[in-house]
Order: structure tokens, then sequence, then C-alpha cells
């Protein structure tokens, strides 16, 4: 899909040619003389179009504009949360009849956010996944014209949408492709393909030169099953060779049965999108070689499935990680800690300004935070914040969690350096504190996305998050350099 911004009035809006118009109005609307304005007057006067964000009217073949299918909705003040809302209800009304070319039109002048949060919304209800159908049903709509009076003043919020979008289609893509559809293999060629984008690089590791960096703990988790793991590492190349990179670590199981500590069966399925972190970072990867901001990003990616065969790793078993930490395996379930600690380990070769971590790490952080906003940890406070109000900037909302010492008392054991689980209280910290452990030589952070990656129930598919937190958060880490 493509989308271009305009700098349209309600005169020019009327007269844009397309399949659908939808004109976003704000409460204070203050018409002009034109038709189209007289028409949101009169429907603002007889209470049809209030303040309240998301209530619309839809009108087929108006006069007042050259458009078959015409919805006024409501925006509040505006709000990108409010934007966000209108746009879901106003093109999921209209969603069957969408046709090629649609109009987005913000009455007055729009706040970048909001621009921000109507474009992402038009990408997610208008998304579809074809991928393994015999008759696919792709979006139809080709275009989307997005005008505001404002146009120049919001542009670059504008591009950083539409980049952010298809970094998040490329996380969903991925993250919605079944275990067998998305092997740590084709996530490797997935990555390897992102290479021919400008700036990118790729190198994709497999499993003997894992075992020469004696990643035991990766392989611990990898060994019960057939399908190779890989090691993915990814660079973006936008500034000096010298410029110290920030390193994002993607969780990559593929699969998560729960291994000998297995599953129970209803839900299982949903474990295909235990690779969500390493699809988001995929989808940044994506956005950086369209926005090409002046940083260095490595992104590594630990992939394997977590599986059960005559080889698997078994309650009990101890391994010797990358760091030379021993660790008990006490539970094959919490298998993410131990691939992304050898992942964090081979991050210090990097030398990095900032490392974070991206794992759908925890059920208890689900209990925790729900849908809304996902676990945030940082043993940096200004990498914390960083993170927290980019989070706030595009709407992909995280919370910060604590990190307190006392919470890994649970970790000690009498076999091994230290046990991969804690009792059941406070698992999202648990698992937090555990891989702080393999931290200690740079700036790092954690989300746990366990609750904000996909959506459950008949809605069920991934989300793209949290691609839009961390492209703002690397492009405003750009700028401030
Ligand atoms: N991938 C799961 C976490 C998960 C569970 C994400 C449900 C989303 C929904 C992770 O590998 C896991 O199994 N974690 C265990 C840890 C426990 C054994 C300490 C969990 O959360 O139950
Ligand atoms: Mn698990
Ligand atoms: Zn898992």
């Amino acid at each position: 899909m493509n989308f271009e911004l305009k700098p349209l009035t309600l005169v020019g809006l009327a007269n844009e040619k397309c399949d659908v118009l939808v004109l976003l109005v704000q409460q204070d609307f203050k018409p002009g003389k034109d038709e189209l304005s007289l028409l949101v007057a009169q429907a603002v006067k007889a209470g049809d179009l209030g303040t309240k964000p998301g209530q619309l009217v839809s009108l087929y073949r108006a006069p007042q504009a050259n458009t078959p299918r015409l919805v006024l909705v409501g925006i509040g003040e505006g709000k990108a949360k409010q934007v966000r809302a209108a746009v879901m209800s106003a093109v999921g009304a209209v969603k069957a009849s969408l046709g090629k070319k649609l109009v987005l039109g913000f009455a007055a002048a729009a706040q970048e956010d909001a621009v921000r949060a109507a474009v992402v919304a038009v990408a997610d209800v208008t998304y579809s996944y074809t991928h393994a159908k015999s008759k696919p049903e792709p979006r139809t709509l080709q275009k989307c014209l997005v005008a505001a009076s404002n146009a120049a003043e919001v542009s670059a919020s504008f591009t950083r949408a539409t980049a952010t979008i298809l970094g998040m289609e490329l996380a969903k893509e991925w993250a919605n492709r079944p275990a067998n559809h998305a092997t740590p293999t084709l996530l490797g060629q997935a990555a390897q393909a992102l290479a021919k984008l400008p700036k990118v690089s790729c190198e994709v590791l497999g499993p003997k030169e894992v075992a020469k960096l004696g990643m035991g703990s990766f392989m611990a988790v990898a060994q019960g099953s057939d399908e190779p793991l890989r090691f993915i590492v990814l660079r973006y190349d936008g500034a000096a060779k010298t410029k110290a990179p920030t390193v994002l670590v993607g969780k990559g199981i593929t699969f998560d049965s729960g291994g000998i500590s297995i599953k129970p069966a209803a839900e299982m399925d949903e474990m295909k999108f235990d690779m969500s972190g390493a699809a988001s970072v995929l989808g940044v990867f994506r956005a950086l070689a369209e926005l090409k901001p002046s940083l260095n990003v490595v992104g590594l990616i630990p992939a394997c499935e977590n599986l059960i065969n005559g080889r698997a790793v078994k309650p009990g078993d101890v391994v010797t990680s990358m760091s030379g930490q021993t660790i008990e395996i006490l539970n094959t379930d919490a298998e993410g800690r131990l691939v992304l600690c050898d992942a964090l380990s081979y991050a210090e070769r990097f030398k990095p300004t900032a490392v974070v971590d991206i794992a759908t790490l925890t059920g208890a952080c689900v209990v925790a935070l729900g849908s809304v906003r996902s676990g945030l940890f940082a043993s940096d406070d200004a990498l914390g914040d960083a993170l927290f109000s980019a989070g706030e900037r595009s709407g992909d909302l995280a919370w910060r969690m604590p990190l307190d010492d006392d919470y890994a008392e649970g970790l000690k054991t009498n076999f091994a350096d230290v046990a991969n689980v804690a009792g059941r209280m406070g698992g999202a910290i648990t698992a937090a504190k555990f891989l702080q452990r393999f931290t200690s030589q740079f700036p790092w952070a954690h989300l746990d996305i366990a609750g904000t990656a996909w959506k459950s129930g008949a809605a069920k598919g991934a989300t793209g998050r949290p691609v839009g937190l961390l492209v703002e958060f690397l492009m405003a880490r750009a700028e401030n350099k």
C-alpha cells in the first residue's frame, strides 16, 4: 500500500476523486463557506457528529464530495488515541467496499502523533494475512492519501509512520506464520533477505559456530528438536564505524512446546508466536533501511524450537552458558531466558552503548499488565526513560517494572551458579533478574511483550508490536547523539 501526504483544505478534499473519503472532524470544527463544510456543520448541529471520538455518519454519493462513500467521523480534541479509534471505526465501517483509493482528511491542522496514529490505524485495519491460504484475499487498498492543512509540519512524523508500518507488517507476517512455515532456518533466510536493503548486512550462524562460541545454554534448548538452530546477526550501519552501536536482541523460539516441562494442550498453537521478539527485530531493520538514521544498530536473534525428543534437556540438567556461568534448568519451559542469556553475552563484543532485548518471556507479565502495555525493565534509568517515552509518543505503550536484587533470591540453587526459575510470585521480574546477570558490561533494558505481541480469540494474530516503540526510540537516539 502506498501512502501520500498532501496539504488539502476541505475544498481540495471534496474534489479529490477516490473510493472512500474519511473526514476526521475535531470537536471545535469551524465550518468554511464550502459545501462540505456546511454538510459537516449540519451533522454537528443535529447531534449526529458530536465530540465523541469514533461517532460517525456514513453517506453514499453525497453531492458534496467526489467519492461514492463519504464517512464523517468525530475525533474529539484530535489526540493520537482518539484519532486511532476514529480511523479504526470509520475505515472498519466501510471495510468491505474500500476499493483502491482511500483519502483520510483532517478537517483542520493535525497533531504530529495523530497523523502517525491515523496512518498506522489504516494499515492495521486493512492488514490481511494471506500466506498459506489457497484463495488469498489480499488487501484491496492500493493508495491512502492523508490530507492535513499543516502537511509540511507533520511530514517527518508521516514518513516515520509509513516506515514503521513496513516494519510492523514484516513483523506481523513472520510472527503469524506457523512454526512449520517459520523455522529457524527460514527466519535466517528472512534476515538474509533484509541484507539487500541499503546499509543492512546479515550473518547467520549454525550449530557448529554456536558450539564454538560456547553457547551451552542456547544449545540446551535447541537440542530437543530436529530443526537446526540459527543465530542471526543483523547490522544496520548508518553512522561511522567508530560509533558504538545499539544492540537489539529478539527471542526467536519458533515454537515453544515447553519441552519436557510440557505446556497444556489448550492454546498451545499460540506458541508459534514465541518468536515475536525476533520478528520485531526484523521489522525494525526494515524501517531503519527506509529512514536511514545516522546510527549503528546490531540485531541478534537466537532462533530455535523448544521441543521434546530423546535428546531433550531434562529438569535438573546443568549447562554452561557462554558467560561461563552454570545454569540449573529446573523448568524447560523457561527457555526464553536460556537462549537470550547467550545472545546477551555475545552482545559484549560490540561494546554497545545500550542493549535492549525483546521477548515473549513470561505468562506472569500477561497477568501483570494485560495486553495494553509491554513490561519494561531497565538497569539504566536514562535508557528506561528513553524507552518509556518512545512508547508514549508512538502509542506503543510500555510500563517500568522493578529490578530490586531481592527478587533474585529464588534463583539460588545448590547445584549450579543460578537456576533458570524462581517461585511463581513475581515471575516476570525474576525472569528479568535472571537476564540481568548477563548484562554487566552495558546499559541494558528488557521488554517483555508476552501480552502485547499478539491477540487471541477471534482476532487472533500478531500486532507488530513493539516495532513502533523501538523505531521511535532509535530515531530519537539518532537525533540526540
Ligand atoms: N513463551 C512463554 C511465555 C508466554 C506464555 C508468553 C504465555 C505468552 C503467553 C515462556 O517461554 C514460558 O513458557 N514461560 C514460563 C516461565 C515459567 C516456567 C517460569 C511461563 O510464563 O509460564
Ligand atoms: Mn516456555
Ligand atoms: Zn517461550
